[in-house]
């Protein structure tokens, strides 16, 4: 039988894990951060945060509950990934639901990695000629170099470069729903 009285949960690390960076903790204490900060930023705007699907998800609606300002939500899909590489290409594999003209918007993304993903999703915004658009990461990977350098306006974490899962991050859709993030074992996609 489950206690259901327990408070506190032993976290033990999936076994696929190499090591935990960024616990639960961590994340909702830098998201409520990152809420507070945004809604200071954004008074009195029309603000409409654009997740990235699927890897934004967890982050997005976190996020969207600690911004105390009215806002909208939308959802783009991209695919650039095959497995723990960059295939290089990205696939827009869902639109935007409504009019942009004239808002706030503010594109909410797992990872900064080569950039690739954000060009092609911040160009496809400005085309809807919104107010503003900026962008929010939850984390930058810290890289000597990128395919695509764009100014970044909020970062959750910054991370080496490794492969990281978990919060919304997946490896081959897995490792998605872990409420941490972890560096994936490089035995796994070895
Ligand atoms: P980009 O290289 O910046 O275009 O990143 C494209 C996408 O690859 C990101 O939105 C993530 O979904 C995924 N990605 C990049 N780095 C990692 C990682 O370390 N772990 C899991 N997914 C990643
Ligand atoms: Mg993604």
């Amino acid at each position: 039988m489950t206690d259901s009285t327990a408070s506190t949960a032993v976290h033990v690390p999936h076994e696929d894990i190499e090591r935990v960076l960024f616990d639960e903790a961590a994340i909702r204490a830098r998201v409520a951060e990152l809420g507070r900060k945004i809604s200071e930023d954004y008074k009195g705007r029309p603000l409409v945060l654009i997740g990235v699907l699927k890897g934004s998800l967890f982050f997005l609606s976190d996020l969207s509950r600690k911004i105390e300002i009215p806002h909208k939500l939308d959802l783009v899909g991209a695919r650039s990934y095959v497995g723990a590489g960059s295939s290089g290409s990205v696939s827009v594999t869902k639109d935007l639901d409504f009019e942009l003209r004239g808002k706030d918007v503010l594109i909410v993304e797992d990872i900064y990695d080569s950039g690739r993903t954000l060009k092609v999703i911040r160009d496809m915004v400005a085309l809807e000629r919104p107010a503003s658009i900026e962008i929010c990461a939850m984390l930058w990977k810290d890289l000597p170099s990128r395919a695509c350098d764009l100014e970044v306006r909020y970062v959750g974490f910054h991370v080496e470069n490794v492969f990281v899962v978990g919060y919304g991050l997946d490896y081959l859709e897995r490792y998605r729903h872990l409420d941490y993030i972890g560096v994936l074992s490089p035995e796994v996609y070895r």
